[in-house]
């Protein structure tokens, strides 16, 4: 059955019956993602400068650079003679590379856009992918299994993130809320998105069982119904989420620079 069935795709990279503008999409991720590397090693190695911002006693940081790990005690890191090329972002950003690099939504992205296996769907990829073959997770790509530790490690920067965003709420004059607020406030929403709408914590949440059907496992079962729904917008947290980490590195770079300035909208 099936036996012989013989797809008609054209041969050659790129080659393609499609008529839709199915290049777009595939350009778009790849020019993205390039600019999200260069901006990060920019901001790592050669401008680690203005990475936070106070206002009337409050403290705005920079997403890139929170959980600004240089400032806890915790490990005699706050006393740590430090080389001057090491920051917080260095010391911090090998979780959310490895998450996001291992990120089952991120490896069709990077299939797509930078191997070309394929660029799109019924889309031929070039000759050497043939050649090679698809291998599955193998050699460097065995790294890909390591996915869910990163989940739980980011699970750890989201408290720190929300913890880092009370940080904006306390003024000298009391509690109140700054535009740094909602900056730091909608990047730590939008990375909770992504990380509770993730394929492993999902399989955490309520996979590897037979049935949910009495007591924990009817919890883990409906848990994982819940994140199966967050799970369909997996795409959308990623890119929604990355995206706000440049444009508040950019918010608190302006107003600690001086060229923006944030206020205050109340305090009580
Ligand atoms: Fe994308 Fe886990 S699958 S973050």
């Amino acid at each position: 059955m099936g036996e012989g069935i013989k797809l008609p795709v054209l041969n050659g990279l790129g080659r393609t019956n499609r008529i839709d503008n199915w290049l777009n999409q595939p350009i778009a991720m790849g020019v993205a993602l390039t600019a999200a590397m260069l901006y990060t090693a920019w901001r790592l190695f050669l401008y680690p400068d203005s990475i936070y911002y106070e206002l009337e006693g409050s403290k705005v940081m920079s997403p890139i650079f929170s959980p600004n790990v240089l400032e806890w005690e915790l490990f005699g890191l706050k006393d740590w003679n430090h080389p001057s090329w090491v920051n917080a972002a260095i010391l911090v950003l090998w979780i959310p590379f490895g998450f996001r690099g291992t990120c089952y939504y991120m490896r069709r992205v990077y299939y797509r856009t930078f191997f070309a296996s394929p660029t799109a769907c019924w889309v031929d990829e070039p000759e050497i992918n043939k050649k090679i073959g698809y291998k599955g997770e193998k050699r460097i790509f065995i790294l890909n299994n390591l996915h869910r530790y990163f989940l739980y490690a980011a699970m750890i920067i989201i408290v720190i993130k929300w913890w880092d965003v009370t940080h904006t709420l306390h003024f000298t004059e009391g509690w109140g809320v700054s535009i740094g607020t909602f900056v730091m406030g909608i990047e730590a929403f939008l990375l909770t998105m992504y990380v509770t709408s993730c394929h492993a914590l999902r399989h955490l949440a309520g996979g590897a069982l037979d049935r949910w059907t009495t007591g924990i496992s009817r919890l883990r079962g409906q848990l994982f119904g819940r994140i199966s729904v967050l799970n369909r917008s997996h795409g959308f947290w990623f890119w929604t989420s990355l995206g706000f980490v440049f444009l508040g590195d950019l918010w608190v770079l302006a107003v600690s620079e001086g060229h923006l300035s944030d206020v205050a909208l109340f305090v009580i």
